[in-house]
């Protein structure tokens, strides 16, 4: 089987497609409900390039709103934190917690506030998990994994952003086949089971799933991809969970976070441990995925060629994408 054309990995085109048709109609992991304790608290975020910012409102509901001034469009809220109002830091426009324009300075010169409250993006949230889809004609949030864990009563731990030079989806499907595993992570595979009659894939229509088992002991991993860039990951050992978006920030970049979270008795040293095997492989792949940007940008080759069971996640992460570009 043929992966995408090599070309789709180095085209801004491309990528300006998939902001449109990808990023901006899909439900993307924005941040948790612990960052939004009282009416007030806001936090911003993005959804591929769009920024979004997330709030409480006076009657403690999740809202949440493209983080962009009617004004002349300045970005609104840069950080975390709580206040009444959200006040652009240009010129002052005040908007309240649901979105309306409240105050403008000089506003007798005449401009009708009324009309200019900032534009809604949609929200919901999968137990404490909040996502964001700037498309509002989309269907609800749903789909997500059974992740068979108490993930309500973990505690939040630590955000850890990354960047990746290679693009947005040589990142995701690194992410979605083990088949590297054996040869690449060579620790990991120590730790954990990779060889194909222990490693489970499943994919359905836009949640694409490993699962396996620590060699030692009983605790199982699970990774899961959420179309079109969310990754869930469960690690062998005490209760743990990350999850986090991925955003394309050109067509040979890409960033994104880990939101970690962990039992409330695992101790420090554990997640040391987790943290440590977590680095290394994040490591390992930098150099896997970004060596493959340096191929692919050659343009010598049209494509390359999946594995037709180690890789059928790939394949089928690569046929949503190819049906997104093809399709309006
Ligand atoms: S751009 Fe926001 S107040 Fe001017
Ligand atoms: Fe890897």
């Amino acid at each position: 089987m043929e992966t995408l054309p090599f070309a789709w990995y180095t085209d801004p085109d491309v990528l300006q497609i998939e902001q449109q048709r990808i990023f901006r109609r899909s439900w993307q992991y924005a941040g948790h409900a612990g960052e939004l304790p009282d009416a007030g608290s806001r936090f911003p975020c993005r959804a591929g390039d769009v920024p979004v910012v997330v709030v409480r409102d006076g009657d403690g509901e999740v809202r949440a709103f493209l983080n962009v001034c009617r004004h002349r469009g300045s970005v609104l809220v840069a950080d975390e934190g709580q206040s009444a109002t959200i006040q652009c830091p240009y010129h002052a426009w005040t908007y309240g917690l649901d979105g309306s324009l409240r105050a403008a300075p000089r506003a007798e010169e005449g401009i009708d506030l009324e009309g200019l409250g900032l534009r809604p993006v949609q929200v919901a949230a999968w137990g404490r998990f909040l996502f964001v889809n700037p498309d509002l004609e989309a269907p609800p949030l749903e789909g997500l994994p059974d992740l068979e864990l108490d993930a309500e009563n973990l505690r939040f731990h630590a955000r850890v952003p990354w960047t990746l030079e290679a693009n947005w989806k040589i990142a995701v499907e690194n992410y979605l086949e083990c088949y590297h595993c054996p040869v690449a992570h060579k620790d990991f595979t120590r730790r954990v089971e990779t060889d194909p009659a222990t490693y489970r894939l499943e994919g359905h229509d836009g949640i694409w799933s490993q699962y396996s088992r620590a060699r030692q002991g009983e605790a199982r991993t699970q990774f899961h991809l959420f179309w079109p860039a969310t990754k869930v990951n469960v690690y062998p050992g005490p209760a743990n969970l990350s999850i986090g978006p991925l955003y394309p920030d050109g067509p040979e970049r890409c960033s994104g976070f880990l939101d970690y979270f962990f039992g409330e008795d695992v101790s420090g040293e554990d997640i040391a441990d987790l943290f440590e095997l977590d680095n290394q492989v994040g490591r390992e792949d930098r150099a896997l995925v970004e060596a493959v940007q340096r191929g692919v940008r050659s343009g010598l080759l049209e494509h390359g060629h999946l594995m037709p069971a180690s890789e059928e996640l790939v394949a089928g992460f690569q046929q949503k994408v190819a049906v997104a570009l093809r399709h309006a």
